[in-house]
């Protein structure tokens, strides 16, 4: 089963790291974490300025574990250098974009130990999320993060990939993905329950479709989904509810596991003209679980 350490992963909003307003927002939002950003939406001439921002922020955050940083790619040259300035702060994660494998999530265990104990931090304290399929190279080692230090979930992206494979469109014009984002998801689904961690569905940019973006949470959290990344305020809501789980889903996972209290002998038993089996209640009794019912 995933070991979410007590954290709620549902949904994790980014917000500009140069920009004061929208980290004060995401931090006071409904978001289960708050994602500082330091790569994509920040310029590099404003990189500087953006962690001495990202760190004020987390200083003053009423609860810092849910409030992360996501820093610069190991391979940009740029993250030690973010490091530097924010693990001093204390913020209760790192998302690492453009990971390549465990391997990557080593080096930055190694770099943030260094930089906790200077900080007189505990070493492991601060947790890692990374973001598995961003380029080609990253797609192949989907399967290498078990075991990686700090490592609690991980996320797909299907903007850099697509990027970086000179691809004109990511969707056809039914909306959906095409297949090699598709694979991108399934990849980071199974390299992440492979690892034990919580896989984390990515962005939608389209921000005003709300309607849209329920119908995916609620279907990636059917897959095997346990949350979502969130670039606007009004995502969140959406995504709470959608990685929540109803009454509904609650009082049937209580049914299948009375069902099976009720025959102690049988491996298989009936309801509602449905067979059910042990994976029907090993998944009835995590659902119970993680909702600490
Ligand atoms: N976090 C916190 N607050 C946000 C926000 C975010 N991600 N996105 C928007 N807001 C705030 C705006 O500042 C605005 O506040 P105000 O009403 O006090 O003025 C309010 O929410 C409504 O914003 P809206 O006008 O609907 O959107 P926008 O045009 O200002 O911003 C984006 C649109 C996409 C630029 C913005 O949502 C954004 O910056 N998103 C995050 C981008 C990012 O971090 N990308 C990297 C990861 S992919
Ligand atoms: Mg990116």
């Amino acid at each position: 089963m995933t070991q979410t350490t007590g954290l709620r992963m549902r949904s994790w909003l980014f917000a500009p790291g140069d920009s004061e307003k929208k980290m004060g927002k995401a931090i006071a939002s409904d978001a289960d974490i708050a994602l500082l950003d330091l790569e994509d939406s920040v310029v590099p001439d404003r990189k500087t300025e953006a962690r001495a921002m990202v760190a004020a922020a987390i200083n003053n955050a009423p609860d810092k574990t849910r409030v992360w940083v996501r820093v610069n790619p190991l391979s940009g040259g740029l993250t030690e250098a973010d490091l530097d300035t924010v693990i001093a702060a204390g913020p209760g994660g790192v998302f690492l974009p453009k990971a390549e494998g465990g391997h990557d999530v080593e080096t930055l265990d190694a770099m943030l130990t260094a930089r906790e104990k200077t900080a007189g931090i505990a070493p492991g304290s601060t947790k890692v999320a990374a973001l598995v399929t961003e380029t080609a190279a990253a797609m192949f080692t989907t399967g290498t993060y078990d075991g990686a230090p700090r490592l609690v979930a991980m996320s797909w992206g299907a903007e850099d990939l697509s990027s970086e494979l000179g691809a004109r469109e990511q969707r056809g014009p039914d909306g959906e993905y095409s297949h090699v984002y598709e694979m991108a998801r399934s990849l980071c689904l199974l390299g992440a329950v492979k690892a034990g961690v919580a896989p984390i569905e990515t962005v939608q940019p389209e921000f005003r479709d709300l309607e849209a973006l329920e119908t995916r949470a609620r279907r990636v959290r059917a897959q095997g989904f346990r949350g979502m990344l969130a670039i606007h305020p009004a995502q969140i809501a959406p995504i709470n509810t959608a990685f929540t789980p109803s009454a509904e889903e609650l009082a049937h996972a209580r049914a299948v596991v009375q069902a099976f209290a009720d025959n102690p002998d049988a491996g298989t038993v009936a309801m509602d003209g449905n067979m059910l089996d042990r994976p029907h209640l090993a998944l009835a009794q995590r659902l119970l679980a993680e909702a600490g019912k």
